[in-house]
């Protein structure tokens, strides 16, 4: 089980890294858009300095998508780093962009997946990672987390390697739902990660312990 954490925002992956969990970092053009960056140079440094930051994949997302644009990009964003995973998205485009970018051994993420059938043709075209929605679909009435326990009993049976990374988590409560859903990464923004830790008998228990303390000194 691997933590990924949802942002371009390079305080909050500091705070996650120093945590010594994180596994990764996933960005998309709002995120990254959300830092006020501005400029195709930039742009490539901010990813650099994250991939810097964090020993793991780091998910830097095309703009184009056309297929010709798309690979012109993924092959400029790999160069960055060689933990630069390719996001692409699920379209007939995309597919094809991931076909080819696995023949040249480019990582990729097909991202803006929100059916099983999405995710079974990224996988045939060697994705790295399909990622499914879980908080957007929620947010339609229907529901993420079924879908990522769909994908990953779907690929156990066809045995194959792609992997599920629980994307658009919006709570605490995603996490531990897509990790009993067997989802081998989550992403997910700071405030659920640390949400984790939180339990009132946590720290009710502390203030006794040290109250307890105090009265040995
Ligand atoms: C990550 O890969 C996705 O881009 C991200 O999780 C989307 O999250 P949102 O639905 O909160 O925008």
């Amino acid at each position: 089980m691997r933590f990924f954490i949802d942002t371009a925002n390079l305080e909050q992956i500091r705070q996650a890294r120093d945590l010594g969990i994180l596994d990764g970092v996933t960005t998309n053009p709002s995120l990254m858009a959300h830092e006020n960056i501005h400029g195709h140079a930039a742009i490539m440094a901010h990813y650099r300095q994250i991939c810097e930051m964090v020993d793991g994949d780091v998910s830097a997302e095309v703009f184009s998508t056309d297929l010709d644009g798309m690979l012109a990009e993924a092959h400029e964003l790999s160069a960055i780093h060689k933990n630069i995973v390719v996001k692409v998205p699920c379209t007939t485009e995309g597919i094809k962009a991931i076909k080819a970018l696995s023949a040249r051994k480019i990582p990729t993420n097909c991202t803006l997946v929100f059916n099983a059938g999405q995710a079974v043709l990224a996988a045939k075209a060697g994705a790295r990672y399909v990622s499914p929605f879980v908080g957007r679909l929620d947010d339609a009435s229907e529901d993420g987390v079924a879908l990522v326990a769909q994908i990953v009993r779907i690929f156990d049976i066809y045995g194959y390697q792609t992997q599920v990374l629980a994307a658009s988590i919006r709570h605490t409560r995603h996490i531990i739902d897509c990790m009993e859903a067997g989802a081998h990464v989550v992403t997910c923004p700071l405030q659920p990660i640390l949400g984790l830790l939180n339990h009132p008998l946590t720290e009710k228990g502390l203030a006794k312990f040290l109250e307890d303390a105090a009265k040995m000194k």
